[in-house]
């Protein structure tokens, strides 16, 4: 396999042989660090160019490249005959949804989104037990993926003036906390009503040169009729919280420092069945390859990534994360957004299984990125169109300018 974009990519590198696959290339437009990547990894070709890079012999690529460009760059791949896991998200628009869609289908391989909060081991153990009907039938989720960082952090990850991270609406950014309601209980978003927090001239961390919010809420009704209460992202109080309510129990992950890896499994007295308890807390272990996956990043979620893309090489068979409820997730942000844009009006989640409901998106090229601006564009923020301070500007860019960044 290869890898494009040797930032985040380089954990799919490192994994790969532990899921039985071989890194063979990898490709950075950004020299330098493609340089000092491939100095970890002796043998495997370079490239800086995309088509060549995918000319390269191998089975399969992993899209680790921007957020938002990773459709146009799985089409390719899919098109040249290529398996791909991509990153968060699947797509920047509705239009390039379909056109993802339809290349999984055209090309007849395997497509995987690398969502590997799906994979820690107390929501698998979740997803075990709601699928033994330990708590009944999913009525109501909350989930919450924070991840605050100080200023001069987030500037040294959004190089650029027009870097993705500057852009990104934070609902874009759901599925770290969605996506492991979707896994447990197997349902899937069909409307959405979502706000938007913008950050506060009172947070001394407030970053930089961000044009967007800093948080995000959504309402989301799935298709059992169940409601998952969907938040993030920057505010302070880092962590994963995941809570999963059924027709008889509720079981979530705890949420204090150090604890988030162990399950609390509860019943009322008049649920219980024989050989449960009123209250049951542990520390689930994994369902195999615990050696591995206790080595990985991410609560073994870089692990199990890798490991199940491999496997639906394998077998053939699309995996869980499959290009469906990649785009189920990724609909949740782009038309979350809208819906912040219109105080939380109701927006539905299309399907895009179905070639009738594509045909209504193909067109929809709605984006608050800084390529797509023009009449009718969304702005980034639910302020409007925000211009980062030039003092900011200039605090950025020195951060920026460390990092061997040499653009605006
Ligand atoms: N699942 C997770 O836990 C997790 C964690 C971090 C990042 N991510 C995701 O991984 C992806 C990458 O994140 P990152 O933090 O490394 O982002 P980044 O913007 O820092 O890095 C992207 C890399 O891709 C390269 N690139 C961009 N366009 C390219 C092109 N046309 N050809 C070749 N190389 C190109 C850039 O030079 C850069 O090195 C994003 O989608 C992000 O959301 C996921």
């Amino acid at each position: 396999m290869g890898v494009i974009g040797v930032g985040r990519g380089i954990n799919f590198a490192l994994g790969a042989q532990h899921a039985g696959m071989k890194l063979v290339a990898l490709c950075d437009v950004w020299k330098e660090k493609l340089k000092e990547a491939a100095r970890r990894f002796p043998g495997v070709g370079t490239y800086t160019d995309y088509d060549r890079f995918l000319k390269h012999d191998m089975d399969a690529v992993v899209l680790a490249n921007f957020f938002h460009e990773h459709a146009p760059f799985a089409v390719k791949a899919l098109d040249a005959g290529l398996h791909v896991m991509s990153e968060t998200s699947a797509c920047k628009t509705p239009a390039e949804g379909v056109a993802l869609a339809r290349a999984v289908e055209r090309s007849k391989r395997i497509y995987m989104l690398a969502e590997n909060y799906c994979y820690m081991a107390y929501i698998q153990e979740m997803r075990r037990l709601y699928q033994a009907g330990a708590i009944g039938e999913f009525q109501m989720g909350e989930c919450e993926y924070m991840h605050p960082m100080l200023a001069r952090e987030m500037a040294a990850i959004s190089p650029g003036i027009n870097h993705w991270r500057n852009w990104i609406p934070p609902i874009y950014y759901n599925t770290h906390a969605l996506a492991p309601i979707m896994f447990i209980t197997g349902t899937r978003p069909v409307c959405v009503n979502a706000r938007g927090v913008p950050g506060s001239p009172a947070d001394p961390e407030r970053f930089w040169t961000r044009r967007a919010d800093i948080g995000f809420h959504i309402l989301c009704a799935m298709d059992n009729r169940a409601v998952t209460v969907v938040n993030g992202i920057s505010y302070r109080g880092h962590g994963n919280w995941y809570r999963v309510h059924g027709t008889r129990g509720l079981m979530e992950n705890l949420r204090a420092h150090g604890e988030q890896g162990k399950l609390r499994v509860t019943h009322e007295r008049y649920d219980l069945r024989p050989g449960e308890v009123l209250e049951k807390i542990y520390t689930p272990e994994f369902p195999m390859h615990a050696d591995l996956a206790a080595r990985a990043g991410h609560g073994g979620g870089d692990f199990f990534t890798n490991y199940h893309f491999a496997e639906a090489i394998r077998s053939g068979r699309q995996p869980f994360l499959d290009v469906y409820r990649a785009l189920d997730m990724t609909l949740v942000g782009i038309l979350g957004w809208r819906s912040c844009l219109q105080n939380g009006a109701p927006v539905d989640i299309p399907d895009f299984r179905k070639e009738s409901v594509r045909k209504r998106y193909e067109n929809d090229h709605g984006s608050p990125f800084p390529e797509d601006a023009g009449p009718g564009q969304p702005p980034s923020s639910i302020l409007g169109f925000i211009e980062p301070s030039r003092e900011n500007l200039r605090k950025a860019r020195q951060v920026w300018r460390k990092l061997g960044y040499r653009g605006t």
